[in-house]
């Protein structure tokens, strides 16, 4: 019998793991749940014996395959998946998937409720400002950037996007205005809404240069990953622009420094929450079990990223 675990530091909903759970019986797969683990050597003991895994930002380095004698396959619940060794998944011959799509509802709506927070001094009680009206770039139109523009559309904000993967008319067929570089969104935009994955060409690359081209004021909304942020390069742009403000679902690793400088300029998740609704965790959750079965029974590998 097929051992899948799911190991989840931060748990899915009860409700997602009935419907997993659920997926895993019809195919006669034994269901194993570690949440809220706190060491690494926890999840080497669990995965020991496992023949799938199910993750979130569960981190899986070249430690724990090695310490997964029995692994096929890691699925990711979710989009990003720069928390797995790739590389040493697929030296073990583990397959690794995604599930693109599944949360991306849920992320699109945190970044918008993450502008409105902004543009409403985060509820201070005083004067804000409203979105409609307003320029939002969207930094990578994939499936979060599509469901965040579609919404931003609806309140009245005049939306831009750039993606170097995408042609002009897959973006402008949403009456989204696709701009030719990086440099020009930025330069549009008052709101920029990143939604780039983590990655070597991508890391730190969101800097003082590209930040300093948006108009006043200028808000930056993260829901992607802190990494992609030059953080020291942010911090000397908000120490020269007092209009500028960043907010981010995820502290970044200076967020003591915000906190010292720039009062009422920033807000941080205290855990990232972009996917964590009830919807997402059911959605992305019961895609990952759905393509265990489907490659474990038949070999079906569509969703691989390595
Ligand atoms: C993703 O890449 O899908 C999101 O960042 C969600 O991450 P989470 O599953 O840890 O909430």
């Amino acid at each position: 019998m097929s051992k899948v675990l799911i190991a989840t530091e931060k748990p899915f909903a009860p409700l997602a793991i009935s419907k997993i759970k659920t997926v895993l019986d019809n195919a006669g797969f034994q269901m194993v749940l570690l949440e809220k683990y706190t060491s690494k050597e926890v999840l080497f003991e669990a995965v020991s014996d496992v023949d799938a895994i199910i993750i979130r930002s569960d981190k899986i380095t070249k430690e724990v395959i090695a310490a997964a004698k029995n692994l096929k396959i890691v699925v990711r619940a979710g989009a990003g998946y720069d928390n797995v060794d790739l590389a040493a998944a697929t030296e073990a011959g583990v397959v690794v998937m995604n599930t693109p799509g599944q949360n991306s509802n849920a992320v699109a709506e945190l970044a918008i409720g993450m502008m409105i927070f902004m543009a409403r001094g985060g509820f201070n009680g005083k004067a804000g400002t409203e979105l409609r009206g307003k320029t939002l770039g969207i930094h990578a139109y994939g499936n979060v950037g599509r469901y965040v523009a579609k919404i931003a559309q609806g309140i009245g904000m005049e939306v831009f996007a750039f993606d170097p993967f995408l042609d002009k008319e897959s973006i402008e067929k949403d009456g989204v205005k696709a701009l030719d570089s990086v440099e020009s969104l930025y330069e549009s935009s008052q709101y920029i809404s990143l939604h780039i994955p983590a990655n070597d060409k991508t890391k730190r690359s969101i800097n003082y240069k590209l930040l300093s081209k948006m108009p006043e004021p200028a808000v930056l909304v993260n829901t992607a990953r802190k990494e992609v942020v030059n953080e020291e390069e942010l911090i000397k742009l908000m120490d020269d622009r007092s209009d500028f403000t960043y907010i981010s679902d995820i502290a970044p690793d200076n967020a003591d420094i915000f906190a010292e400088k720039f009062s009422g300029r920033y807000f941080f998740t205290p855990k990232k929450m972009g996917a964590q609704t009830k919807e997402a965790n059911v959605n992305a959750g019961v895609a990952a079990a759905n393509q265990i079965v489907d490659f474990l029974k038949n070999g079906n590998t569509t969703f691989k990223v390595n």
